[in-house]
């Protein structure tokens, strides 16, 4: 079957600053810059952020595959630790501010749509030695910086992004030790993710004053969700579920689109005593200062049961629930995430129902594969059919659903180029263009030219009946 967008859909792919532009002339180490410089081991093949895609250097290149590859919109970040001199002023960095600014002026000169996000897990180090977002200092910070950025090139982009992801860095730094400081400590966690939320509030506010006559500009978050489904319809299962969405999902949906904690998960905190400080005032700020659109990154659902053995030890999240590995499931091997396209369709139906309708796009969504060079044809690029096959896929329910009436009004691939992925380094490649680590050498993937011509035949895309599913 054939399906179609519109011809307004944007079109394009994400990456972030700390995983494509390398460390080259940053004033500041990053937490990841630091815990590489610590434990080289914890990274596959040792492989750390100093280099990267070389987009610091190479991103003149770059913008002329996009250019190639007819792409309409684009996403990057910026680097706090690359673009503010003095954390407390929040005085630029010179050079940062001319490789930024000629980096987004090529970009928007090439008819492509630029978000900037402010956040992509790279928290600086000197600010995580005083506590990082568990500090309230250190969300005064993060406004200024944002200030910053507004200023110096708030002519030149088209979107803003707050944060990525913001519940990864409480799940890798505060829960689940996949990254520095790898704290366990739900408590100091929930601390760190409200003050998130409102260096996030803030950062909306400072925009909407700073660009209170330019109704062209935008700002958002990104979220991944990752919606939670019950083993059956049990009632112990569908509780369990319900309150794994309540802390990984709505905890950061609801107050940045409805202004408002959901109520249950106050109540959970509550009676285990895990509420974070807040204040009235922190609330308001909340309340005022919702998101003009949302930015979702989706790769997998989770599978949820009621807990089957007694939780024991510290309070986690666990406490109420069970992962369980569904039997149907498909995997994806190299990454160990779940591959299940629907899930996009009612993500969008959730937004439909339960959000108004909230504007949004998909900001993320990808396959990352181990060894690609075994998927090289004689000329040397990547056949990454599957890749194909995984965009269609997805494209398939998303494509539904807009039909449906949901408002998604675009779709973005992680990622333009193979880039470094906090301690995965190169192990799982996700891009469209293929990068040689060695060279830095870009040869575009079979998947590339797909989605080139996919936008040059007017957004249609034909859908082998097996891979509806
Ligand atoms: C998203 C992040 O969660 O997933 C990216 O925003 C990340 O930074 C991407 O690279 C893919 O995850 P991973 O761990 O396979 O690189």
């Amino acid at each position: 079957m054939k399906i179609k967008f519109s011809k307004d859909f944007l079109w394009g792919t994400a990456i972030s600053g700390p995983q494509s532009e390398g460390a080259l002339d940053k004033p500041h180490e990053s937490i990841m810059d630091f815990w590489y410089k610590q434990n080289p081991e914890d990274f596959h093949n040792q492989v750390g952020p100093e280099v990267t895609s070389n987009m610091y250097l190479q991103y003149r290149e770059d913008i002329e595959i996009m250019k190639q590859l007819k792409l309409n919109s684009y996403r990057t970040s910026i680097q706090w630790t690359r673009l503010i001199k003095d954390f407390e002023t929040g005085e630029p960095d010179l050079k940062a501010v001319a490789f930024y600014r000629d980096y987004f002026k090529r970009v928007k000169e090439s008819g492509i749509v630029i978000s900037v996000n402010l956040f992509h897990f790279d928290m600086p180090i000197e600010l995580q030695n005083i506590g990082g977002f568990e500090n309230l200092h250190v969300v005064d910070l993060f406004v200024k910086y944002a200030e910053t950025a507004f200023k110096e090139f708030g002519d030149l982009v088209d979107n803003w992004i707050t944060f990525n992801e913001p519940v990864v860095p409480i799940e890798g730094g505060y829960l689940y030790k996949w990254y520095y400081p790898k704290i366990v400590d739900f408590k100091r966690g929930i601390q760190a993710g409200y003050y998130t939320i409102l260096a996030h509030s803030r950062t909306v506010k400072t925009f909407k004053k700073m660009f209170a006559n330019d109704s062209n500009k935008q700002i958002s978050i990104v979220l991944n969700l990752t919606p939670a489904y019950p083993k059956d319809n049990s009632p112990e299962n569908m509780e369990a579920a319900k309150i794994r969405d309540l802390i990984f999902n709505k905890s950061f949906l609801d107050p940045v689109v409805k202004g408002e904690f959901p109520k249950e998960l106050i109540a959970l905190f509550k009676s285990e005593n895990i509420l974070p400080i807040y204040t009235k005032e922190e609330l308001k700020d909340i309340k005022e200062n919702i998101i003009d659109f949302l930015e979702v990154n989706y790769y997998q659902p989770s599978r949820i049961q009621s807990r089957i053995t007694p939780f024991e030890g510290q309070i986690m999240p666990e406490k109420w629930f069970e992962n369980y590995e569904w039997a149907e499931r498909r995997i994806n091997p190299h990454r160990g995430w779940e591959i299940n396209p629907k899930t996009l369709y009612e993500i969008a139906k959730d937004i439909q129902q339960n959000y108004n309708n909230f504007k949004w796009l998909v900001t993320e969504n990808g396959m990352g594969v181990e060894n690609e060079h075994l998927f090289k044809d004689e000329t040397g690029q990547v056949q990454d059919d599957y890749r194909i096959d995984f965009i269609k896929e997805h494209l398939y329910w998303l494509n539904k659903a807009i039909e449906e009436g949901s408002s998604c009004f675009g779709y973005q691939m992680w990622t333009f180029i193979d880039c470094w992925s906090w301690a995965n380094s190169y192990k799982n490649r996700y891009g469209l263009v293929e990068l040689d680590l060695k060279t830095q050498k870009r040869i575009i993937k079979k998947s590339g030219f797909w989605f080139k011509e996919m936008i040059e035949n007017g957004k249609e895309i034909e859908i082998e009946d097996n891979l509806i599913k």
